[in-house]
């Protein structure tokens, strides 16, 4: 049976079809029915006419609402005033389900909208974003299985903090606190000393207190972690990540991007090398644009917006201040204020898609960090292990999948790049 995309087309004219799928819109006059069908390929109008069905078919057909369930039997016909050009000449109309009143009409508040998630996803806007979501993990797990990656997964529930204790999920677990993921980093570096190239795409978590275009409390993070690699090995490989997702979404996603009215062509543009920028040359760049910045802060968002200005590929910031990163950024050896580590920041967002750094392998910079952040060492005992059981260098990243399918949908809100969106204000539905 075909799907409703591949019936709009002369290769089906005059031909008999049956098709399943959920009315989109409907409209009668006298004898006739127009109920516009979606199914997950697109849609098509059904003409049900009184003459040629069932009496019950046409009866249901005339009362059935917005979201009814159908499957409809009828011949392929050119219509110049049918969307997509073609309609199917009912000869049979049977009404799965009957839908209550559709609570989403036109012109509907964004956070009614939210409310009414769990039935907003049915809509061609949603729709398009997630087959390009699908797209966009799909390639990712290629990437790194077609580069000698294993695929590797670490706990959700954990005993230690990653990135910084302020965004820590507390979970009560038997009456003892631990959290929700923010990374599976630290696992990964331990996985990594068997494995050599590893990668993960899990949900990761962070108690955000903002409430912004870009953060989501639960997002889904695709990280990696490489053996005997240095931060730029660690670079080269971010670059060719973003740069696989872009050509594999503008390959195959061209009617969602179309939808969405994007370009393929500037996703195909996306090839490595991207521009790179030091942090003090970022700082530099801002002052002398005005800006009020010191060293030594991290950049925030309108920051960062400045330094993309007009750039049509990711830029890459590196060697950031060591004292405002997290604990397990090293020093540059050539200049030990500043650690070896990098963000990507995407065009148009604005905003940090990837964020990786070579791993510290002096054990006693580390408990340094640690102690400083008021840590519990005893909690990170084992991951020291890696460190005292034949250490070696790595590095690693984590990218935003969000984030990244937000910039290439051309999304203005993040939650639209995630069925159903986790934030500061809203769990439900
Ligand atoms: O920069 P982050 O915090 O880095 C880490 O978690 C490292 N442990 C990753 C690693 O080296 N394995 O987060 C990585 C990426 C960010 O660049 C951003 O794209 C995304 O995760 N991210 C968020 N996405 C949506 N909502 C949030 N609240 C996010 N916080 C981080
Ligand atoms: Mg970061």
């Amino acid at each position: 049976m075909p799907k409703i995309a591949e019936i709009l087309s002369d290769d089906y004219e005059g031909k008999e079809v049956e098709i399943k799928g959920w009315i989109y819109r409907t409209r009668s006059s006298g004898s006739l029915v127009f109920v516009v069908v979606r199914d997950s390929t697109g849609v098509v109008q059904v003409t049900v006419n009184k003459d040629d069905v069932p009496e019950k078919d046409f009866s249901d057909a005339e009362r059935a609402l917005i979201e009814s369930s159908v499957i409809a039997k009828g011949t392929v016909a050119k219509d110049e005033r049918a969307p997509g050009g073609y309609e199917i000449r009912a000869s049979g109309f049977n009404v799965v389900g009957f839908a209550d009143k559709y609570p989403i009409t036109k012109d509907q508040s964004t956070e009614l909208l939210l409310d009414q998630r769990h039935l907003w996803i049915r809509s061609r806007k949603m729709t398009n974003v997630l087959k390009i979501r699908s797209a966009v993990f799909g390639s990712i797990h290629d990437y790194f299985r077609n580069n000698g990656y294993w695929e590797v997964q670490a706990p959700i529930l954990t005993p230690s903090m990653v990135e910084g204790g302020s965004t820590l999920f507390k979970v009560d677990y038997y009456d003892k606190e631990i959290y929700l993921a923010q990374s599976w980093q630290l696992y990964a570096e331990a996985m990594v000393m068997a494995l050599e190239k590893i990668y993960c795409i899990a949900p990761s978590f962070r108690a955000e207190k903002f409430r912004t275009t870009r953060h989501l409390t639960e997002y889904w993070h695709a990280e990696m972690e490489i053996a005997w690699e240095g931060m730029d090995e660690c670079i080269k490989e971010g670059e060719k990540l973003i740069s696989h997702i872009c050509q594999t979404v503008a390959e195959r996603n061209l009617p969602e991007l179309e939808a969405l009215k994007r370009d393929p062509e500037y996703l195909k543009s996306q090839v490595p090398p991207f521009p790179r920028m030091k942090y003090d040359e970022a700082i530099e760049m801002l002052q002398k644009k005005g800006m009020n910045v010191d060293w030594g802060k991290d950049l925030r968002t309108l920051e960062e917006r400045a330094l993309m200005g007009d750039l049509e590929k990711p830029l890459i910031v590196t060697h950031y201040p060591k004292e405002i990163m997290a604990f397990y950024k090293p020093r540059d050896p050539e200049n030990p204020d500043v650690a070896l580590c990098f963000d990507f920041i995407a065009p148009e967002i604005g905003d940090e898609i990837i964020g990786g750094s070579e791993r510290d392998t002096d054990i006693k910079e580390i408990i340094k960090s640690l102690e400083r952040e008021g840590e519990d060492i005893s909690r990170y005992d084992w991951y020291l292990d890696s460190r005292r059981f034949g250490s070696v260098q790595h590095s690693g990243f984590g990218m935003g999948i969000e984030r990244v399918v937000q910039w290439i949908c051309g999304l203005e809100h993040i939650r639209d790049a995630i069925p159903f969106p986790r934030t500061v204000a809203r769990y439900y539905p």
